[in-house]
């Protein structure tokens, strides 16, 4: 029998980290104990069945499902495909892949692990898009639109007619205010629950095991980065948080926690994950202010250095122009800071990294891949050989399993994986595997780089924003964190990066907690690149590689053009000499004060103390 692989996982026997002999006998246990009740309360489970189902099956009518398929045709199927599977021709670019329709597993839902989604959960996803991945929302359609679209993209998966698959919403109860103490009970509950083995102690997706989880068709596939709440594919409040880890993700490892915590607990847990970040939109800056210091600049002092410096957040987005394109790559954002003092300059730059990769090497030199790897190793081909031995002693810790290779099906624990599926799965990974030869191991270090013009731009013209061009060059400062110390590129163009003179650039890294911490400095003038001066605007940009998805050259996340701005040293406060001359005006009517005081003192004391007397 065909047992569906998030049913089981409902039921508590999902305990990923658990050996899983332990939770099979807890789910044997579970199920011998209670067994003559649970025959009764089937029979009466029986006579409420009908009333108990949360949904008919809906297909709609065939004049319905045909007027979603139109529209399906029109503006889906570029990603989901012709057949519903997310293979259209549009897929390989995208990271998260399409979804496979035909395999019935959704992830935004209401509904219990494994069920299939509610039609107000497709609606809503449908019209709310996924953010952060190229399923954009569709606000435009009307309601009559998407009900049509829904049933064509039912027609997909029998799952949709199986009562099996049906299971009512999951209530979700309005939100209790946000408390600290809350939210430092759900700290421990985060451990406790082991969140932190997928998605780090800091939520920065950073978690041991992140690296080797993949999604049910064998994709790696990345945990959120909770301090970013802007990019939940499910939405960024409490209650989208609640929903979420309540019901699971379907088809990913994201498990549910519907019966392993109760309602106090789970907002407990909400308002953990709710405190990881400060926002739900994320704010991104325009422009960066490099703070003016009297002091001496000591990198040793790490990020109190930056203490009086504003920070920008300044979006990273993948490399599409121009060959090596990076579709989706993995950082998303970059955190910066800047402080001169009348000498010297520095930078601070952050982002969230799932982990430091600090063998092999980088370069902007290098060349990157062709097209045709454009997906990177996130995918199905790309895994290296340092990955799949750690999923080795990952899933070995899981299960004793003789399984060849360690599946996505041996991960959800399911019993029965029917042959044609495996088939299908393991084909499928062999056909895109080729790139795995091109991408052996992980021969990419992380890697990031601050990027100039290497005289300042004349008028409104810049140097193109990908490494130049040959009319106006860069000025790269790089860092490859492998290796100690900066170095530095000349950009004319992305076929034209040449190493150049580094002068006294100095660099220091530092990773914690799923976050890269790189400081750059430099003397302010410069024979081989960008001078600052005090008062001036300069063009700025960043790049990000991420050794573990294969990037390097020109495949890499970067950012526009931003403008810095040098504040000047002992930027003149009005705030001071106007205080400095009210005080003036202040002191100098006291002592008026007391000049006539005491010029008048007799006067003004004589008749007190003759009343006084008088009062004696
Ligand atoms: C440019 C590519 C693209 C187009 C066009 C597109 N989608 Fe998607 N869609 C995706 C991706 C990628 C995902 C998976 C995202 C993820 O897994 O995080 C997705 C997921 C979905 C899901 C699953 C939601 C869930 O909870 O799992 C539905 C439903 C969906 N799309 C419907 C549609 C419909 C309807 C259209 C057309 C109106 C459409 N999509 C057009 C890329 C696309
Ligand atoms: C086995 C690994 C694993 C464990 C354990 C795990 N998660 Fe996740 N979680 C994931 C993955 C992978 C995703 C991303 C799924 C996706 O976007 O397709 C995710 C996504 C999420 C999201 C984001 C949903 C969104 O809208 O994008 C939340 C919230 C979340 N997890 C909470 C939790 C909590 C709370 C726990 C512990 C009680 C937990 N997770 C345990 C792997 C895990």
């Amino acid at each position: 029998m065909k047992i569906p692989i998030g049913l089981l996982a409902k039921k508590g026997t999902f305990a990923p980290f658990a050996k899983v002999d332990a939770s099979e006998a807890r789910y044997e246990r579970r199920r011998v104990c209670p067994f003559f009740c649970f025959v009764l309360l089937a029979a009466l489970a029986g006579l409420c069945w009908g009333a108990a189902r949360a949904q008919e099956p809906d297909l709609g009518t065939e004049a319905q499902r045909e007027a979603g398929r139109v529209l399906y045709n029109k503006y889906c199927v570029q990603c989901h495909g012709e057949e519903g599977d997310g293979k259209g021709y549009a897929a390989p670019h995208t990271k998260p892949r399409p979804r496979d329709f035909t395999a019935g597993q959704f992830k935004i839902r209401t509904t219990p692990s494994g069920a299939v989604p509610t039609d107000e959960d497709l609606h809503n996803v449908i019209r709310q898009g996924m953010p952060y991945t190229t399923m954009i929302g569709w606000p435009d359609f009307s309601d009559d639109e998407v009900a049509n679209l829904i049933y064509h993209i039912k027609t997909y998966s029998n799952n949709f007619q199986d009562p099996d698959y049906f299971d009512p919403p999951i209530i979700v109860p309005s939100p209790p205010a946000f408390t600290k103490e809350s939210a430092e009970l759900g700290r421990e509950l985060y451990t406790q629950m082991e969140c932190n083995s997928c998605h780090g102690e800091k939520g920065r997706s950073d978690g041991r095991s992140a690296p080797t989880l993949k999604d049910d068709a064998g994709n790696a596939i990345r945990s959120v980065d909770m301090t970013k709440r802007w990019t939940y594919r499910g939405g960024p409040t409490r209650k989208d948080i609640y929903r979420t880890f309540s019901t699971g993700m379907n088809g990913t490892p994201m498990p549910s926690y519907d019966e392993s915590l109760t309602e106090k607990e789970r907002w407990q847990l909400v308002d953990y994950i709710y405190s990881l970040g400060d926002s739900d939109d994320a704010n991104y800056s325009d422009r960066l202010f490099v703070a003016s210091t009297e002091d001496e600049i000591d990198m040793a002092q790490g990020e109190a250095l930056f203490e009086q410096a504003q920070s920008a957040h300044f979006p990273l987005i993948g490399q599409i122009m121009e060959p090596g394109r990076a579709f989706h790559p993995a950082a998303n954002g970059i955190e910066v800071k800047a402080i001169h003092n009348s000498r010297e300059i520095a930078f601070l730059v952050k982002w969230h990294d799932m982990r430091a990769d600090i063998s092999g090497m980088n370069s902007p030199a290098l060349q990157a891949p062709a097209e045709s790897e454009e997906g990177g190793p996130l995918d199905e081909g790309g895994a290296s050989e340092d990955q799949e031995s750690a999923e080795e002693d990952f899933f070995g810790e899981v299960s004793e399993s003789e399984h060849e290779a360690p599946s996505a099906d041996d991960f959800f624990g399911e019993v029965e994986a029917p042959e044609q599926e495996a088939d299908g799965f393991f084909g499928m990974e062999e056909e895109e595997e080729p790139a795995d030869a091109a991408v052996q191991e992980s021969a990419f270090s992380d890697a990031v780089a601050i990027q100039f013009p290497s005289a300042p731009p004349e008028g409104i013209r810049q140097p193109y924003f990908i490494f130049g061009d040959l009319k106006n060059s860069v000025d790269i400062w790089f860092a490859d964190l492998a290796q100690e110390g900066a170095q530095r590129f000349l950009g004319r163009g992305s076929a034209s990066v040449t190493e150049n003179d580094v002068e006294d650039l100095a660099m220091r890294a530092t990773y914690e907690d799923g976050e890269w911490r790189v400081m750059f400095k430099k003397t302010l003038g410069s024979e081989a690149g960008v001078s600052f001066e005090e008062r001036q605007w300069i063009p700025v940009a960043f790049s990000v590689w991420d050794g573990w998805s294969q990037e390097r050259g020109n495949n890499r996340a970067l950012t526009s053009w931003f403008y810095l701005y040098v504040e000047p040293q002992q930027a003149p406060s009005p705030v001071f000499p106007m205080t400095r001359a009210a005080l003036t005006i202040f002191g100098i009517e006291v002592i008026l004060i007391a000049l006539i005081r005491r010029k008048y003192k007799n006067a003004l004391q004589l008749p007190v103390l003759q009343a006084n007397a008088l009062g004696e």
